[in-house]
């Protein structure tokens, strides 16, 4: 018999490589089995670690719902610093595949929302420097990054092979989601789902606003209205919050390192609620 689903969460940047994020895993329980829990990236660095982190989350969640964050991405030594680039990527899908968790290659989940079916779009789009400040060329941005010492560590562990550059990967990255994306019947709606914001505004938040050229692209800065979005789910930022542009509801749903928690001071510690159904 078919689950009957009850709710739509959402999560990114557990970092479960620090011990006290680590901690919190064990209580991110659903409110239902029958629940949905979507993971926005930036799990951990290390595959063994990812691994266990999604497996042990689809234990209790009824669907486990995957998109790759940078952390994922980098080669770390002593952990499969062999599987680089595309390569490391496409042996995560392939893991998750092996413990039931969708990723952006997979058929979309279709959550049955009480307006109608809503396609929720797992993506993997990258960055390609396009959100660095508008006066620099990328040149410029970037060593502007390492004059004011804010420069992200995917310039040394984030290896684009076999794409000569990270700006490469991420344009093909748009290119395949877009085909994705143009499969979707017109008449449905979506929820759209990438690590990075698919909108400059939100990384209008940041504090260093340097650190914005590692933040997404401006090639998806529509797709929110072209591709019919009640929401967007992203992290990265390490900045909790919603906000609505354009009539879509866009959701930060970043846990963060210990430390950026202990600043704030009421940074959440669970999944976010994005749909029930009644
Ligand atoms: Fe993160
Ligand atoms: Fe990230």
């Amino acid at each position: 018999m078919e689950a009957v689903v009850t709710s739509l969460y959402a999560v990114s940047d557990l970092h479960v490589g620090h011990t006290d994020n680590r901690a919190l895993i064990d209580d991110m329980l659903p409110s239902s089995p029958d629940d949905w829990l979507i993971v926005a990236g930036d799990v951990a660095e290390r595959i063994a670690q990812i691994r266990d982190t999604l497996a042990r989350l689809r234990e209790s969640w009824s669907r486990v719902i995957w998109v790759p964050g940078n952390h994922e991405l980098w080669c770390m030594k002593n952990d499969r610093a062999d599987l680089r680039g595309e390569e490391r990527y496409r042996h995560l899908v392939d893991m998750c595949r092996g413990i039931d968790v969708t990723t952006p290659e997979d058929e979309m989940p279709v959550w049955p929302d009480d307006s109608g079916p809503v396609v929720i779009v797992p993506l993997f789009v990258l960055y390609d420097y396009s959100f660095r400040d508008a006066g620099m060329s990328a040149e410029e941005a970037l060593q502007d990054a390492y004059d004011k010492g804010i420069v992200c560590t995917d310039e040394f562990l984030l290896d684009p092979e076999p794409y000569p550059t990270r700006q490469a990967w991420c344009a093909q990255r748009v290119r395949e989601s877009q085909r994705r994306l143009d499969l979707i019947p017109r008449e449905s709606k979506t929820i759209l789902v990438n690590h990075y914001p698919l909108k400059r505004i939100h990384t209008r938040r940041l504090f260093h606003q340097t650190f914005a050229q590692w933040c997404g692209t401006t090639a998806t800065e529509d797709w929110h209205t072209r591709y019919r979005a009640t929401d967007v789910i992203f992290g990265h930022l390490h900045i909790p919050g919603s906000s609505v542009v354009d009539g879509v509801r866009f959701h930060e749903v970043s846990i963060g390192y210990p430390r950026e928690r202990r600043y704030r001071g009421n940074s959440p510690l669970a999944p976010r609620l994005i749909r029930t159904l009644s």
